[in-house]
């Protein structure tokens, strides 16, 4: 008799022809529960999230163990949710797709879990899914027509990198922050200005009442490369509120914000147009929880029109975590035959870029 792994190896390289694949995604890697449903990389059939923001706003902002012991409770019901939304029965599943990282460790744990105990029983292939190459895949489920190569902008609450996607689920790393997360950086500043977590989505909404005149930092020491530098303005923040509490003075968060938000902004934008200019290719692709900033869509959409790029952004729904990405990209890993994994998978807290 064949074992697991044999039998799910060779339904794996049968895939790669199999005209409609439906693929079953898992996400738990921070404070999301996630199961969706997936046909041929772009129809999302279903899409289920469970958020634990309301239980983590308390603590002002995820806290590891409460987050797996959550996705535990949460888990049977969201799949159960996103089988029954996407109207199919679990005989048509043709994959699990799962993210094993990066995340928060016994996050991933849960998922994967689930994700080994239902591939296992339905006996149908594992596929480990590196959640920046979910959020990439966030764009093939919005743009159908969309295909690489493309420069991709990645800005999420744990990466900033610009990457060349040369076709899919392959990549080079153009450039990337040298400390600080761009969203870490919105979700610092937020909380010295006492606004409740997460906080980019606040500073977003309060930066439309600001002026954005305060000069934070006067220059840029990594102007001419493609990497990024947060945790300077972030700390110029801080210390610019901490200083004006000392001394008794009024804060003015809405201009913090703005200020704060334009610098952010125009340095992912600036740097994703010159990374096009270098990669040369014309069509720039954004991905990650920072990809629904509203400052960021509008001041990306007037530098692309400029300079004759073509603009690709996920929508609303699916610039934050959510297992459509993650079903989404196991497809095309299925196409590219990588990832098939056996029953020892485990979580990562890092994958490379
Ligand atoms: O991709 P994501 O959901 O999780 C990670 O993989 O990290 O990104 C979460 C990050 C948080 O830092 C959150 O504050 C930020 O995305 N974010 C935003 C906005 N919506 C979410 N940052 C700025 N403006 C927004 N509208
Ligand atoms: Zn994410």
């Amino acid at each position: 008799m064949n074992t697991y792994f044999e039998t799910v190896q060779k339904k794996f390289a049968d895939l790669k022809q199999k005209k409609d694949v439906i693929v079953l995604g898992i996400e738990s890697s921070c404070d999301e529960t996630s199961v969706s449903v997936v046909k041929n990389g772009t129809t999302l059939l279903s899409n289920v999230i469970s958020s634990q923001i309301e239980i983590h706003k308390r603590f002002g902002g995820v806290v590891p163990e409460v987050a797996s012991r959550n996705h535990i409770i949460a888990i049977e019901n969201v799949f159960n949710e996103a089988i029954k939304d996407a109207n199919i029965s679990i005989d048509e599943i043709d994959a699990v797709a799962v993210t094993y990282g990066a995340g928060l460790i016994g996050a991933l744990l849960v998922g994967v879990n689930f994700a080994k105990s239902l591939a296992f029983n339905l006996g149908v292939p594992l596929i480990a899914v590196s959640h920046i190459e979910g959020h990439i895949s966030a764009n093939y489920l919005t743009h159908k027509a969309l295909q690489p190569p493309f420069v991709c902008l990645l800005v999420s609450g744990g990466h900033t990198a610009l990457l060349q996607v040369d076709d899919y689920v392959e990549h080079k790393l153009l450039g990337t922050t040298i400390d600080d997360a761009v969203g870490e950086a919105f979700d610092k500043v937020a909380r010295v200005l006492n606004l409740s977590y997460p906080g980019g989505p606040n500073v977003d909404k309060l930066a439309k009442l600001g002026e954005g005149k305060i000069e934070f930092i006067k220059h840029n020491v990594l102007n001419n490369t493609l990497n990024f530098s947060f945790s300077g303005i972030k700390t110029a923040v801080v210390n610019y509120v901490h200083n004006l509490e000392q001394k008794g003075k009024e804060i003015n968060v809405p201009d913090i914000c703005a200020s704060f938000q334009n610098y952010v902004v125009k340095e992912l934008s600036e740097k994703s147009i010159q990374a096009c200019k270098q990669a040369k290719l014309d069509k720039l692709v954004v991905a990650g929880g920072v990809s629904a900033n509203s400052f960021l869509k509008q001041h990306l959409k007037d530098l692309c029109e400029k300079n004759n790029i073509q603009l690709f952004m996920p929508d609303l729904k699916l610039c934050t975590d959510n297992a459509g990405m993650i079903a989404s990209a196991g497809y095309y890993y299925i196409k590219k035959q990588k990832g098939l994994s056996n029953l020892d998978l485990t979580g990562q807290a890092t994958v490379g870029l």
